[in-house]
């Protein structure tokens, strides 16, 4: 046993000493020659950026932005994106509409110029792919219509198609007064109190969700919203956190364990999107509270529709004000901030070339 012990220890030692130097220059490679490269390669077209650091890129620069804009006190203003994404406010005042930043050691060029993303998401020589999720945004997004590629894709596109094809949400519809009329009845209760509105939506489009694309019955709608809830704020703490190169394979953080953990129980709950229709709702009623003119024109328009008559799906089609009501919640807060791609091949997009 001894004997054989030794032999091990020394064979694998010296693999170590055969494979160390390998494993040094990739990192070199990886962490400081390529980052360099690439930055010189895009501010010789004029694309700046600020600069590089080692490991976190500029990650760790992007959190705090993020975190003093969060601490500073709220005001009543829909001018949001300095406080959403500060780093961009800043970074595009200086480097111009399109610049250059670090994810870690992967470069991302933030696009903000209308024409090179239509060129982007026309994509006609596909060579702008999905970017594969990772860690725990993969954990709260899966891997659903919003990032799927290829044949994946496609399969998801034909089962939405189906599902929100006329009939289908027609059949939907009952379930979804149903709790509608279960949370009106909620805030009953709480007349001339505050509603935290969108916790109530979260609740409303997980149990929705649940009933029409699981068929439950009865959903621990709460259990879910928290579990929910839990993994959002572990995705915003982890996001910009980085780990040297192979740490994540042998230890996992305890933030890791407990995403694991809430993963296994969720996921059937997050294949669709809610997030979005959740925050949407959750808007529009914001801005309702602020225009109670709105407000009125709005329940003029529905009482004239349906009187006191549950909506129907040919009555909903015909609601003018409400739909240039939601139309304007979707222009101030749009559900998603950003879009990202990466590159098939080396690509050259308006007048720069862009490395794969
Ligand atoms: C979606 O379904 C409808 C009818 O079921 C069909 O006419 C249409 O071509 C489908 N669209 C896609 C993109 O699959
Ligand atoms: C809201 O936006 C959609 C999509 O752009 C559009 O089709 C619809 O006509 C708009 N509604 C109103 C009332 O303008």
């Amino acid at each position: 046993m001894t004997s054989s012990g030794g032999l091990v220890i020394m064979l694998s030692s010296f693999l170590c000493l055969f494979l160390f130097p390998f494993a040094l220059i990739n990192i070199i490679l990886k962490q400081w020659w390529t980052p360099t490269r690439v930055q010189k390669l895009m501010g010789r077209q004029g694309i700046k950026g600020p600069s590089y650091r080692l490991v976190h890129g500029n990650a760790k620069q992007i959190l705090d932005m993020k975190n003093e804009a969060m601490s500073r006190p709220k005001s009543l203003s829909h001018d949001l994106f300095p406080l959403v994404q500060p780093h961009y406010n800043l970074w595009c005042k200086i480097y111009g509409n399109i610049f250059l930043q670090w994810y870690g050691t992967v470069p991302q060029l933030v696009i903000m110029e209308p024409e090179l993303c239509k060129e982007i998401l026309n994509n006609k020589d596909r060579v702008y792919l999905q970017v594969e999720l990772q860690g725990f945004s993969k954990k709260l997004l899966g891997n659903g219509l919003g990032t799927a590629e290829g044949e994946h894709w496609a399969k998801l596109r034909k089962v939405a198609n189906h599902s929100f094809h006329g009939e289908s949400l027609k059949n939907m519809i009952p379930d979804m007064i149903t709790s509608v009329e279960e949370m009106l009845q909620r805030w009953k209760n709480h007349e001339g109190k505050e509603v935290e509105v969108n916790q109530e939506f979260m609740l409303l489009t997980s149990e929705v969700i649940s009933k029409t694309a699981f068929g439950s019955s009865y959903v621990e709608g709460k259990n879910i919203f928290e579990m929910l809830t839990k993994l959002s704020s572990l995705l915003f703490k982890n996001v910009y956190t980085f780990r040297l190169l192979g740490i994540s394979n042998l230890f996992k953080t305890s933030d890791e364990i407990e995403g694991d953990k809430i993963e296994k129980e969720v996921r059937r709950f997050i294949l669709l999107e809610q997030e979005t229709t959740n925050g949407l709702l959750a808007w529009t009623v914001f801005l309702l509270a602020l225009h109670p003119d709105w407000q009125e024109e709005a329940r003029k328009e529905v009482l004239q529709l349906f009187g006191k008559q549950n909506p129907n799906p040919d009555g909903i089609a015909r609601l003018k004000t409400m739909s240039m009501i939601i139309n304007e919640t979707l222009r101030l807060y749009p559900p998603v901030v950003q879009l990202i791609r990466k590159t098939g091949r080396e690509v050259r997009l308006g007048k720069h070339d862009c490395p794969c």
